[in-house]
């Protein structure tokens, strides 16, 4: 069975690999060396664009607003009960953040919820942005909290409040939340490839 199912794939794979070869390759056969640095760039601007597709998006951009004041929802409007950064971003003295939010979801209230759950500090605000600034910021170890860039791949691929955002359960009104338009893996793996490429911001 198994192997009959390869007998399918494979020239499936090598019609695919030789299309592919050809829109790249159409004029020199032997532009090799040429081309891998092509490819090296737009493989990079292509990561970029993924990466950056999750970071302009709502579940992220929610949290890291240019006011104060957490967003909500698919529309992004200011967060009911006027919610705003209190002390330490963790919301208002007396109804923190962690008074409503949990370290999990409660898709019985509505209430979204991850350990650590407060408000993006100041610095990190990305609302409103373009997406090259946003990089720029993040990359700023004077906005981004001291981060290298390590640092700053670690917390886009392992942390928390990141990962949440596709996990987003559902919403006070019954729905569920829209996920960024990337799946995680393929997130994940086009922002340690546009690390290792050398985190290169591409000119707007
Ligand atoms: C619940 C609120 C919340 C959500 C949702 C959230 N963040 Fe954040 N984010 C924070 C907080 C709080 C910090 C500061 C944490 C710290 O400095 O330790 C932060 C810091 C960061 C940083 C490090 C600072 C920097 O500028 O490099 C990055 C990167 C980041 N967030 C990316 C994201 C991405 C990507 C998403 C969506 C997939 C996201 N965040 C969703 C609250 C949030
Ligand atoms: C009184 C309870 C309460 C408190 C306190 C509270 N929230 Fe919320 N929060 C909610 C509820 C309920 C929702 C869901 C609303 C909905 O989906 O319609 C929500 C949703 C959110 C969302 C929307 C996520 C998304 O992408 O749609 C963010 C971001 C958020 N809260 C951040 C915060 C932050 C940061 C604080 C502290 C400064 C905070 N909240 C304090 C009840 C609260």
């Amino acid at each position: 069975m198994r192997s009959q199912k390869l007998l399918y794939v494979i020239p499936v794979l090598l019609c695919a690999t030789i299309l592919f070869a050809g829109g790249f390759a159409n004029s020199e056969p032997d532009g090799a060396a040429e081309s891998s640095s092509e490819e090296l760039s737009s493989s990079s601007e292509e990561n970029f664009d993924k990466m950056m597709a999750v970071l302009m998006h709502k579940r992220c951009v929610n949290c890291h607003p240019n006011d104060n004041i957490p967003k909500q929802g698919e529309d992004s409007h200011p967060h009911y009960f006027g919610m705003a950064r209190g002390e330490g971003n963790l919301g208002y003295q007396a109804t923190t953040c962690n008074t409503c939010h949990q370290s999990e979801n409660n898709d019985y209230s509505g209430v979204p919820g991850a350990p650590e759950w407060s408000l993006a500090p100041e610095s990190m605000k990305w609302e409103g942005l373009t997406r090259t600034e946003i990089a720029e910021s993040m990359l700023d170890p004077k906005r981004n909290g001291g981060r290298t860039h390590h640092e700053v791949m670690e917390h886009l691929t392992e942390h928390e409040l990141v990962l949440w955002a596709w996990e987003p359960g559902i919403d006070a009104a019954g729905n569920p939340r829209e996920l960024p338009p990337v799946p995680v893996d393929e997130y994940i793996e086009a922002v340690k490839a546009w690390f290792e490429e050398g985190a290169v911001i591409p000119a707007e």
